[in-house]
Parts: C-alpha cells; structure tokens; sequence
C-alpha cells in the first residue's frame, strides 16, 4: 500500500485503525463471511470489482461511509461502507463506474446510506459519460430502516430513468434480487445471471404458494435459467460469475460511453471480402430450414458475433458484431426456429434491442426471412398487435445507419416491419432467393384463384399451375428492385463487401425526428 502524506500523526493513526476496520467490515468480518460466500459459490464484492476492472485502476469511494439507523440495535453494528463498495476504474482502459453490494454485510441489503453511494456514481457517471456497472448481490430493502430504505430505492429507480439513453448501463445479479429491487436492473439495457446463484422475482416461493398454491423453488421461479428461457428478463446466463464478469467486459467492447459518442473501432485491413461460403447456406427448397447464425458469421469480421438473449424468442436473433472493424448491431430472422416466423416475444426482444442501438448510435443491420407474424388465438389475445407494433416503431424512428438483406422470405406486414425501405431504412439489399410478396405461392394462389380452381376438372394441377404462376411473377426480388424498393440484387458471396462499402458510406450519415418530447411507443 502506498505511504500516505497526512502530517498530524493522530490523523494517521486514527486513518490507519478505520482502514484496518474497513477491510476486516467490508469484508465480512474476517476470512470467515468470505468462506461463507465463496462456500455458495460466490465471490465477495471486492473479488468482483477486481475481476472486472483492469489492474490496479479502481478508485473506491466512500469506503468509510456508515448507516444512520438507531432501530431494531443497528445503532451497535456498523460496518464501513455500509454493504455496498462503488467507485470508479478503466475496464479494457475506457473509464467505468461500479457498484458491487456485499452480501456479508447485513446480506447486502439497501439502507438509506447504501443508496446515496450508488447515486452518487450514477450522478457523477452521467457528468463524465460513461457506463455504470451494478453488481447485484443483496437481500433488497433494509427491513430495519422501513421507508428510508424504499425512498432509496426509488431515487435509484429514477436515475436509472434519467440515465437511460444517456449512458450504457449493465447489471449482473449474482446473488439474491427480490421484491421491488428487481426494478432497478429491469431499467437497465442488459441483465447478466449467474446459473445456481443468482434469481430475481417479485414476489418469492412462500407469498406464491400462499397466494396461488403453487410449490416452485427459488431457481425455478427466477433463475438464470428462468430468466434466460422463458420470461427473458435477463439477457445473459452464466456458468459461474467468471464467465458472468467476463461476459460484461465484452459487451462493453462494443458500446460507446454514452451517447454523444460512437463506439470504438478495431483496426482493419481490408482484403479479398468475397465469402464464397455464402452462396450454398440458402436451402433449395424455400420451406427447408437454415440457420442464420451462419449468414451473419459469414458476413462480419471474424468471430466478432456477440449474440445476446440467445435463449429466449429465438425465432429472431440479436447481437452486437463488427464489420471492417465498426461496431453494428444485427437483427435476423431466424429460419432454423418456428420458420423465423415474428411473434409477440420475437418482437419485443428484437425492438428492445433496435432502441438499445439507436440510443448509443451503433448501425443495424437487418438479415430478413420471414413467412409473417404468426397466427393463432394465443398470439392475438396476448397482442400480437400492439407487441407487433412495437418493433414496427422501434425501426421506425431509429436514427442510425440501417442496412437490410433479405436473404430468403419476405411476406407481408413483416416485409414492411423489417426495416424495409419504406420505414427509412438506408439500403436495402435482396439475395436472388428473395420471395418478397404479400404472402407465400400457395396461400395466394389458393385466395385469388379460388374459383378458377374449384370449377377446374383437376383442382390439383390447376392449383400446382397458379402457384407457379405466382411464383414466377411475386416469389422473387425482382418487382421490389423496380421501385427501387431494393437497392440492389446481390450473390452471397458480395454480402461482406457490400456492407462493408455501405456502412462506410453511413458513416457520417445525420437524421432527426420531427420536433417533440417523446413518442408514444406502443407499450
Ligand atoms: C436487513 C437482511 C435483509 C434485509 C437479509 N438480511 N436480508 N438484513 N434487511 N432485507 C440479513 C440477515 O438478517 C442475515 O443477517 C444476513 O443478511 C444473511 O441473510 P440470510 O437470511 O442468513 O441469508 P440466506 O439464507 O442466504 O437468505 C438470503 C435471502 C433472505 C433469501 C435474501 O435473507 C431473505 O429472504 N431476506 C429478506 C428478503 C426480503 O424480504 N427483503 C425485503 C424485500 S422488499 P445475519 O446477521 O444473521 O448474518 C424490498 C422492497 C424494495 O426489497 C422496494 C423497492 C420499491
């Protein structure tokens, strides 16, 4: 430890004894409450923030801060820095801000103290641009204080607001989420997890089976997995808080420091960009699954592809790669799940994810196979409708650069919805396997030629002849490329040099939406 300057020897000492006291509190008390973590299966705090930060970079703040509170004997225990370490550091060298709440002391929960230290590295990450962090592990509010704590909470709650767009901010819960906390992460752009150590929910397994009568466990109702599969609160599932750490590291590399600025670029040389691979992943028969993981590996630089909520609605896949180096945010239909049909999760997932982007000025890039919205009493009576218009609009007002390849299908409202032309996308590019049309061969052919077909002596041939008809007319890219609705009609193997070419292009691109205080998102 460095030697410190402070020239009245009493201060020195008093310093010393209230450092020594700090790191014996913060953590836990001694080796034993950090036994107790590591024994679940947990880092402490501090072990967190060291892992995520690059060495020797973090600046702890407000370590000797302590709680108010004189209920319930809390008065007679106080631990320096009051359960929660923040302060600030450089994450791959570009500046973060963090908080990481420490489980062993009073399990982490949120006093009123606890509160003001996390706001204040929002408030000061907000001044300086740059992302802040959250390492969840905490019992939620401090039973103790009553409605200070919650009034803590709640000042949280509306920073995390006012930061929204402004800033990137990432939670990673790594221990216990409950009660109203769940609403600071769910604020956030991304949620990490940690599988067997980590859930979130609202209300917990005994007020469920009170209420409901059903027995579930705390895994079950907010786990990783949970979370990661079937409700998609979170956006990443871990193995273990390393890869947990490591993950959040990564998705940094690919976001800017707040919204004023563009995202940092890798270096790149450009080379023969042709990907021959390309031009064999299209099936020959338009019905026969592919998967599109294979198209946008194929087309950005090498493993760039950083998919994220990879296990939830994946009849639509999202991610952040790069491509000639510049950070880009992919949006694609998914063949290999459902056909890449959009249902109401597919469409809320990907228009999430579409704001995400446009907020922290990173491109889009939009792969498109897509039979239609799906259909179904289920879909509509949960609003297909309103969650269908939520990606509609999420495209619509997006500002950044915006790019669509349509590799295969294109059919209906989701042709218009996919970032077609007509919505303000830049350039639209169509592979020569587009069917871009109202509907597929078969169903149109089967309404327009309804009659034709029944008064026929062989309905059968007579169908096989409209839906060939049609095909050859509409089941192509060609009609949209005569209105200029596609740019352009490529080979596979040009996708990577055109994009590279046309993301330069954008670079520079300006675009502003009309006048106004905010628009009215179909929520
Ligand atoms: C004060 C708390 C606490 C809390 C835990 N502790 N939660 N102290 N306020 N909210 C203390 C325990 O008393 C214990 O202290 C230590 O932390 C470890 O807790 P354990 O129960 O021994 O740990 P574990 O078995 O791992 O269980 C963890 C837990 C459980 C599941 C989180 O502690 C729990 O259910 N806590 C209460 C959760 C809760 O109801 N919180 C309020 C939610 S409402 P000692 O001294 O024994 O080590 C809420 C509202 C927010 O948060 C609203 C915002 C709008």
């Amino acid at each position: 430890m460095a030697k410190r300057t402070i020239n009245d020897t009493v201060l020195q000492a008093k310093f010393d004894e209230l450092e020594r006291k700090n790191l014996e509190a913060l953590e836990g008390g001694g080796a034993k409450r950090v036994e107790q973590q590591h024994a679940k299966g947990k880092l402490t705090a501090r072990e967190r923030v060291h892992l995520l930060m690059d060495e020797g970079s973090f600046e702890e703040l407000d370590k000797f801060v302590m709680h108010r509170s004189k209920d319930f004997g809390l008065d007679k225990e106080h631990y320096l820095g009051d359960g929660v370490v923040t302060g600030y550091g450089t994450v791959n060298g570009r500046l973060v801000y963090v908080f990481s709440q420490d489980f062993t002391v009073f399990g982490g929960s949120l006093s009123e103290t606890h509160a003001e230290k996390i706001v204040k590295i929002m408030d000061m990450a907000m001044k300086n641009g740059a992302p802040v962090i959250g390492l969840n592990d905490s019992g939620g509010a401090r039973i103790q204080e009553g409605v200070v704590s919650l009034g803590g909470y709640a000042d949280i709650f509306y920073k995390n607001t006012l930061a929204s767009g402004v800033i990137p901010q990432l939670s990673a819960i790594m221990g216990p989420c409950a009660g109203g906390a769940v609403y600071s992460p769910a604020i956030t752009d991304f949620i990490f997890m940690v599988e067997n150590t980590s859930f979130m929910f609202v209300t917990g397994p005994n007020v469920v089976k009170t209420v409901t009568h059903e027995n579930v466990t705390a895994e079950e109702l907010g786990g990783a997995s949970t979370h990661s599969t079937k409700s998609g609160v979170t956006h990443f599932a871990s193995a273990n808080e390393v890869e947990c750490i490591q993950g959040i590291k990564q998705l940094l590399s690919y976001l800017p420091q707040n919204c004023e600025e563009v995202s940092p670029r890798k270096p790149f040389v450009e080379g023969n960009e042709s990907r021959p691979a390309l031009n064999t992943i299209i099936p020959a028969n338009p019905n026969q699954p592919y998967d599109i993981r294979e198209v946008v590996q194929g087309v950005v630089d090498d493993g760039s592809f950083f998919e994220v909520h990879k296990n939830y609605a994946e009849n639509i896949v999202v991610g952040f790669a790069r491509i000639a180096g510049r950070s880009i945010g992919i949006v694609g239909n998914q063949p290999a799940v459902l056909a890449g049909v959009l249902d109401i999760d597919a469409s809320v997932k990907a228009a999430r994810f579409v704001r995400f982007c446009d907020c922290f000025n990173i491109p889009l890039l939009v792969f498109e196979d897509v039979p239609g919205f799906l259909p179904g009493t289920d879909q509509e009576w949960n609003a297909i409708i309103t969650n269908g218009a939520k990606l509609l609009f999420a495209f619509s007002e997006a500002t950044v650069p915006r790019v669509t390849v349509i590799t295969r299908k294109a059919y209906g409202g989701a042709y218009d919805v996919m970032n077609s032309k007509h919505i303000g996308a830049d350039l639209n590019y169509a592979w020569p396997t587009a069917e871009i049309a109202v509907m597929g061969a078969k169903g149109a052919a089967e309404i327009i030629f309804k009659k034709e077909i029944s008064e026929a002596a062989d309905p059968q041939a007579k169908l096989d002849e409209k839906v060939a008809e049609y095909t050859r007319k509409f089941a192509n890219p060609y009609r949209a490329s005569h209105r200029g609705y596609i740019d352009e009609v490529i080979y596979p193997d040009q996708t990577r040099e055109k994009l590279i070419r046309a993301f330069k292009m954008l670079e520079n691109k300006v675009d502003k939406l009309p006048r106004k205080k905010h628009g009215n998102i179909p929520l």
